[in-house]
């Protein structure tokens, strides 16, 4: 009990005295970003339609909340170094887009890049910080996604550090999310410049891009907290490049970790089986849980082919997933000494899933039914005497 509590402790002190102190991210952020399904096909329509579809499917109940345009909607600037929006795809202009998402009870991000160019070759704010900041600020703008594009001789804290200033000085809460792919170990100085930090390359929509992602939080999980979160990247749920049973994985995990969820898939025409994903009320309340601790790999079987991966919660349970990469089904035993738990104790296990319990047991769980290729069972182990840890 005292040796976990006092690292819980650490870690949200930790947090509390050196994060980016703008009262956002004190749970990972939810929302959705146009980068993963549109590219650089967006415009004000494609971005409203996606408000609204986000309020009448149930995403916005179930948490999400940021409707984030990325790449490809700045125009230029003008001759006073004000930028603009891109009159062929904004016509009306992107404070006329925040206005409509406020209207829907939603909040709007932004892309910038750190550099010159973005990556699409659109104004970057390099040098114009202050400025793009102020001109976000006047729109509405609520988060704000920053490249690395055309960055590379700069260096990352000191260049994010600007933007962030710059940010602060507006006076306007605006959630910063540093997308510099993981370059120069973000999770090292993130916490004190901005609310979340890329820590890889880019996901694409397939299972070992999103299975290394994955792989790569396993040794910096101890630097993410209260208000600056590692992130792996964004949700390719319901992009079509891999199995409802892989997206249920990529979705467990990502929440396991304290992942940002920010869906990157059509939300205008989702499928039910996509928002059945994304909304599971037991699997998203993990990622939100206010401890804000982020999950770890506890255990590999077969040369990681089956591993564990679990995360304290507030309420002293522990959430667990239970992860098969191998192309045969497997079960996997999960031991309460693996999850920081006295072996002896009896624990309620739920299926986060299923929303049901599987019964008490003590010392030890191992499903009935072998897990799946590329599969997952997502559980939580709550101790009925609620002495929970050594
Ligand atoms: C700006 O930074 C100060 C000092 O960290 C903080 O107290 C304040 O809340 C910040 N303001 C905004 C709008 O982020
Ligand atoms: C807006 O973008 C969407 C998605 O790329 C596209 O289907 C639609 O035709 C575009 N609308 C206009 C007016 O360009
Ligand atoms: C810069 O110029 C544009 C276009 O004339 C104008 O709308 C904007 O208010 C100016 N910005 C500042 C900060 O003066």
């Amino acid at each position: 009990m005292i040796k976990v509590a006092t690292a819980l402790l650490a870690t949200i002190a930790f947090a509390t005295v050196n994060a980016l102190d703008n009262g956002l991210g004190l749970t990972p952020q939810m929302g959705w970003n146009s980068w993963n399904f549109y590219a650089c096909n967006i415009n004000e329509s494609v971005i409203m339609d996606t408000a609204k579809a986000m309020v009448s499917n149930g995403m916005a109940d179930a948490g999400y909340k940021y409707v984030n345009i990325d790449d490809c909607w700045a125009g230029g600037r003008y001759p006073n170094g004000t930028v603009y929006a891109d009159p062929n795809n904004f016509p009306n202009g992107i404070k006329y887009v925040a206005d409509y998402i406020h209207s829907l009870g939603l909040k709007i991000g932004i892309y910038t890049d750190a550099g010159t160019e973005t990556c699409q070759k659109r104004v970057g704010s390099y040098g114009y910080e202050i400025n793009d900041a102020q001109t976000y600020a006047e729109w509405g703008i609520d988060y704000v996604k920053e490249d690395w594009c055309y960055a590379t001789l700069e260096n990352p804290e000191q260049r994010y550090q600007i933007m962030a200033n710059a940010l602060n000085s507006t006076g306007r809460q605006i959630f910063f999310s540093l997308c510099d792919w993981g370059y120069l170990s973000p999770w090292t100085f993130g916490i004190s410049v901005g609310n979340s930090w890329r820590t890889t390359p880019d996901i694409k929509d397939n299972w070992d891009s999103m299975l290394a992602n994955l792989m790569a939080q396993a040794p910096i999980s101890s630097f993410s907290g209260i208000g600056g979160w590692n992130d792996p990247d964004m949700l390719e749920v319901g992009n079509g490049g891999m199995s409802s049973i892989e997206y249920t994985s990529h979705f467990s995990l990502w929440s396991l970790l304290n992942a940002p969820l920010i869906a990157g898939c059509d939300l205008i025409d989702i499928d039910d089986e996509t928002l059945q994903i994304l909304t599971a009320p037991e699997v998203i309340a993990v990622n939100q849980d206010p401890l804000g601790v982020q999950g770890s790999l506890v255990k590999s079987f077969n040369g990681g082919l089956q591993q564990i991966w679990a995360k304290p919660m507030l309420d002293g349970s522990r959430a667990v997933v239970l992860f098969n990469t191998d192309t045969n089904p497997a079960s996997i035993q999960l031991n309460w000494a693996d999850i920081w738990l006295v072996p002896s104790q009896d624990a309620i296990v739920r299926d986060l899933w299923a929303q049901s319990n599987l019964g008490s047991y003590t010392s030890s769980f191992e499903s009935t039914n072998e897990i799946p290729p590329h599969g997952c069972i997502m559980l939580s182990i709550l101790p009925s005497n609620g002495n929970s840890s050594n």
